[in-house]
């Protein structure tokens, strides 16, 4: 099953009819226009394992392929700012056995990627509420964090934990406290307030959304963040999904307008 699964998930670079597709919108790019931040929900890992008859497991542990391609491509690419939605706070009622997997997986890639992620200039950022994640999470969170601190090309955001509504309850806790204690009052409270105690604070929102695999929601996502964020949605499954489907999403993002509420 390994060799089977390990010939699925290993796609070369495309060629034949795929390679051009790929060098025709490697030519719309436009690269004095790239988004800064772009945003993933990583989706459909199950649906992918199912669909090659084997079980949820493997969707994920191809899903990782995905992300290593996806990472590498934005660092080429100049993107500065990528947030992949790994792990959500409503993912823990998944059963136990799907939960452990993940934190494995995401232990492993860790481990396994950050020497080259170091080497791309990758700056892997954790959000999140980390510090109820399985101590092995936090360690190699904790080891990823401290040798990628210096790295300035691409900052990683892994979303882990993670809950739109959650990080706000926090954001507002926390000002509220400096309420409470006199260091804010409530009339300086504004949208940059709101922002500032995020998990993304200092960052700009992002500027593409990308959700794979056929469903139309933010699943709680970046709420505050995505307030104007320009949507890309594909039925391909993230196990599926490379280089060539992000550049589609980048060339069809640079054909849109964005009115931020103006004319
Ligand atoms: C995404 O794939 C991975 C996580 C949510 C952690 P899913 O496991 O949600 O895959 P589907 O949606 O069941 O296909
Ligand atoms: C969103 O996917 C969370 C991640 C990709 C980590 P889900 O599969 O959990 O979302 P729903 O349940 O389809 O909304
Ligand atoms: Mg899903």
């Amino acid at each position: 099953m390994y060799n089977r699964i390990a010939r699925l998930w290993r796609q070369k670079e495309p060629k034949g009819q795929r390679g051009a597709d790929l060098e025709k919108l490697l030519a719309k790019i436009d690269r004095n226009r790239m988004p800064r931040h772009i945003a993933i929900i990583m989706d459909g890992n199950g649906r992918w394992a199912k669909n090659h008859g084997l079980p949820r497991f493997f969707g994920h542990k191809a899903g990782v392929e995905s992300l290593r391609d996806i990472v590498k491509t934005c660092s080429e690419f100049n993107i500065k700012i990528l947030t992949v939605y790994a792990f959500s706070t409503e993912n823990w009622k998944r059963p136990q056995e799907e939960v452990n997997v993940l934190m494995d997986l995401l232990v492993e890639y860790l481990y396994k990627e950050i020497d080259e992620l170091c080497q791309k200039g990758v700056k892997v950022n954790p959000i999140g509420k980390l510090e109820d994640l399985p101590p092995d999470v936090i360690e190699a969170l904790d080891m990823a964090v401290e040798r990628s601190r210096l790295n300035k090309d691409l900052v990683l955001n892994l979303a882990l934990n993670y809950g739109g509504r959650t990080e706000i309850v926090e954001a507002v806790r926390t000002i509220a406290l400096k309420v409470n204690n006199g260091s804010v009052s409530i009339d300086q409270i504004d949208d940059n307030t709101i922002s500032q105690y995020l998990y993304t604070s200092g960052q700009p929102d992002p500027d593409l959304l990308i959700r794979p695999s056929g469903d139309f929601r933010i699943s709680n996502f970046l709420l505050w963040q995505l307030a104007y964020t320009e949507f890309w949605h594909t039925t391909v499954l993230w196990p599926d999904f490379r280089r060539i489907h992000l550049i589609s999403a980048i060339v069809e993002y640079q054909s849109r307008e964005r009115r931020f509420g103006g004319l």
